[in-house]
């Protein structure tokens, strides 16, 4: 996004990585700083814009009393570590090994760097499906994989089971699933995770999935995580966060479940990478992670209320709506709309209408697939969205 960005690279001449010669800088973050700039509405980024709950704030300020300001174990704090395979057992029936088989990483994006680095070699390949979060593409460039690509396809996002096997080879170290889906919304059903699963098998492949928004789902949906799927146990890397599920994106906790043997390679990488992850702070994740049901159900309900208002203001506005079963973002169509691409009307959208939004094409690896698309986040308080609705029927004249 920054021009002058590569000419610099280029001027620094070899003295500069080439792997970070390969990506720029996030889409999505930058789209939060030109929404502060043009004091627009940021539905880009996925963070909210309400408070956490007031139990786990409580839990991090009683810690920071406490004096636990030290660096905590660097593969996670004890008691951290038994509320999440406490949680996964309650919510999957799949029990771990807090003590072998848990990572505490600083939030899901360096346990997903973490995991990749701890199994890929030079010439391994990572099948991604895209649209994809935008970070999958800078971590295989990071980690040395060459990603291939497997299309979901609107308006369901369902994918090609010949494509989705022609993607495997004899390099495949890993797919990368994440579910509920960042940015379609898709919830994986289960026999979709079959078939995943039988490549998985057939190519000795892992399964690394993001599951940070495993409680948003709307209507019905189910999610499973492909490790309790048939012999998927020992070759998944499974990945969460307190970051989503308790409205905590700037604590940075995040976690990566694994067979004892990829952990003690992810535990490396990640003391490597970062030490560890705040201290005061695994300790609220603990209290968070032990919330009662209750939590869980307000949070699908309130989310999926967010949801059908952000999908009533989007189609007002004249987008088209991939209607998300799962996670917090809306993907659209904005054909309708007249502009040659998506870089280009979501900058008219943030200066001129006064809402940010991520275009399409940073989901894509051929841009020009996402050039008439446009996500949007519904995580945020019912006044933030309905100013953002106000805003956007500004531009139905442009759509006649
Ligand atoms: C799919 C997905 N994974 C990971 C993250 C980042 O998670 P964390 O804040 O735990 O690093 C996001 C944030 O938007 C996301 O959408």
């Amino acid at each position: 996004m920054n021009p002058a960005a590569p000419e610099r690279a280029a001027a620094m001449g070899t003295r500069l990585s080439a792997k970070a010669a390969r990506f720029t800088e996030s889409v999505i973050r930058e789209m939060t700083r030109l929404a502060i700039q043009y004091g627009a509405i940021n539905l880009a980024q996925g963070f909210p814009d309400f408070a956490a709950p007031v139990e786990i704030k409580r839990a991090a300020q009683e810690a920071i009393a406490a004096d636990i300001n030290q660096y905590a174990i660097t593969w996670g704090a004890k008691s951290l570590r038994n509320a999440i395979a406490e949680k996964f057992a309650r919510t999957q029936a799949l029990e771990v090994d807090p003590e072998r088989e848990i990572t505490v990483c600083c939030g899901s994006t360096e346990a997903m760097m973490s995991a990749m680095m701890a199994v890929i070699n030079p010439g391994d390949e990572v099948v991604v499906f895209e649209p994809f979060y935008e970070n999958y593409g800078p971590d295989a460039i990071l980690s040395g994989a060459a990603p291939r690509f497997v299309k979901l396809h609107a308006p369901d996002w369902s994918f090609d089971r010949p494509e989705l096997a022609a993607a495997f080879t004899p390099a495949t170290k890993a797919i990368i699933l994440n579910t509920p889906n960042n940015p379609t919304g898709k919830v994986f059903r289960r026999e979709e995770l079959e078939a995943i699963r039988e490549q998985c098998i057939r190519w000795n492949a892992f399964a690394i999935t993001d599951e940070i928004y495993e409680h948003m789902l709307y209507e019905g949906a189910r999610h499973t995580s492909i490790a309790t799927l048939d012999g998927m146990r020992d070759r998944t890397i499974t990945i969460n966060a307190l970051s989503k599920t308790y409205s905590v994106t700037g604590w940075r906790v995040g976690w990566a479940i694994a067979s004892p043997e990829v952990t003690s390679a992810i535990r490396k990488v990640h003391d490597f990478l970062t030490v560890g992850a705040a201290a005061p702070l695994q300790e609220a994740g603990a209290v968070a992670l032990r919330l009662p049901l209750s939590y869980y159900e307000k949070l699908a309900a309130d989310y999926l209320a967010r949801r059908n208002k952000m999908l009533a203001i989007l189609e007002d506005a004249g987008f088209r709506c991939f209607k998300p079963h799962g996670a917090y973002y809306i993907m659209t169509d904005s054909s309708s709309f007249g502009f040659s691409n998506d870089l280009e009307f979501v900058r008219y959208l943030v200066k001129e209408i006064g809402v940010a939004a991520v275009p399409g094409s940073s989901f894509y690896h051929d841009p020009a697939d996402g050039t008439q698309q446009v996500r949007f986040t519904f995580c945020k308080t019912d006044p933030t969205l309905e100013e953002a609705g106000k805003r956007l029927r500004k531009l139905r004249p442009r759509s006649g």
